[in-house]
């Protein structure tokens, strides 16, 4: 019976096992996961694109080599994810829908330009090093399929985040120019890289119910701050200074302090008004158009398959 079936729920929440796809869950907790899951599908999918635009202009051929691997990987994290929401009883193809006509949302980073090659190394570092923040304690998530996806994810994650580290490692050894391309980098995708946590705590509409259900581990203000403390250090051994006057060691708290976030402009990028949402959702358009064929090809294949094997 139903209070059976969701107090078997709430107990498997509470001991820390997987909640799997064919047990029993609220209604309200399917929704929430497959908006997760379908948001982060979408991120990786559209964050192809800021770092595939370099792929043609790579500097050298084990550049080329590597962000090809990196830009190849995020397709696959897109694809795990949105199989992830499958089990959820989601339809791939409605969720693509969605993205394209504003239905549901992607991370607000991958709404800024890529002006320079230096941006490659600080997607890297910054962007990808939140991202692993964010995602390590997501293994742990409550439902099974998506916390073992992010294994995997993080795993490819922290090569992402090295090679972008070392790329900028690399400016920074070189001429006066690049050492100015790399500090132009970061002054630009610093405070982007802090909203990617969120709003913070007190005006986040899912946090509270997502720690209940242990869908997240840590709140939004939580990651920022460990993100902040872990990259400072990393900052100094880069030779870079990050932009923000007020950030400095607070002894009696045991972390960083830093200036204040503006949450307007995280608005504007979340609700459509970045300096690059039109672009980056008119080009997934036309990727989706100009792949009909394709999926048009592989379902006649697939009929004919199954009329064969009937005869
Ligand atoms: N970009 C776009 N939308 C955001 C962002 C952001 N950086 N942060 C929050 N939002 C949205 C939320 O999706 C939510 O909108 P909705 O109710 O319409 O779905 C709203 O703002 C309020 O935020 P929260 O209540 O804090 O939402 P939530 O509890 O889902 O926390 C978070 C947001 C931290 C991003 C969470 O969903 C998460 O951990 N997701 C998985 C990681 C992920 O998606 N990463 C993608 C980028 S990393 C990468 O791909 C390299």
């Amino acid at each position: 019976d139903t209070r059976e079936t969701q107090a078997h729920f709430e107990r498997t929440i509470g001991r820390d096992q997987r909640i799997e796809p064919r047990d029993w869950m609220p209604d309200k907790y399917r929704a929430t996961m497959v908006r997760q899951i379908a948001q982060h599908a979408h991120s990786e999918i559209i964050g192809m694109q800021p770092e595939g635009a370099w792929i043609t202009r790579a500097p050298s051929l084990r550049r080329k080599a590597i962000l090809l691997a990196k830009v190849q990987d995020e397709a696959g994290h897109g694809l795990y994810l949105y199989s992830a929401a499958e089990t959820l009883g989601a339809d791939r193809s409605d969720l693509t829908a969605k993205l394209i006509s504003g239905g549901q949302k992607y991370s607000s980073i991958f709404n800024y330009p890529t002006p320079t090659f230096a941006d490659v190394g600080v997607i890297g570092w910054l962007v990808d090093g939140a991202a692993i923040c964010n995602q390590v304690p997501l293994c742990r998530s409550s439902y099974g399929p998506y916390a073992r996806a992010m294994i995997r994810i993080c795993k490819e994650e922290s090569f992402h985040q090295r090679q972008g580290y070392e790329l900028l490692m690399t400016l920074m050894r070189g001429t006066g120019a690049q050492r100015e391309m790399v500090q132009d980098a970061v002054n630009r995708w610093w405070w982007p890289s802090l909203m990617m946590f969120g709003p913070p705590d007190a005006d986040s509409t899912h946090t509270a119910q997502s720690m209940a259900w242990k869908i997240k581990r840590h709140t939004n203000d939580e990651l920022r701050q460990r993100f902040v403390d872990m990259t400072v250090p990393q900052a100094d051994a880069l030779g870079v200074t990050l932009p923000d006057p007020d950030l400095r060691w607070n002894e009696e708290r045991g972390h960083h302090d830093f200036g204040e976030i503006d949450w307007s402009e995280l608005k504007r990028v979340i609700s459509g008004d970045g300096p690059c949402n039109a672009e980056r959702i008119e080009r997934r358009r036309k990727a989706h158009e100009d792949g009909a064929w394709v999926r048009e090809a592989a379902a006649a294949y697939a009929a004919k398959h199954s009329d064969s094997g009937r005869e």
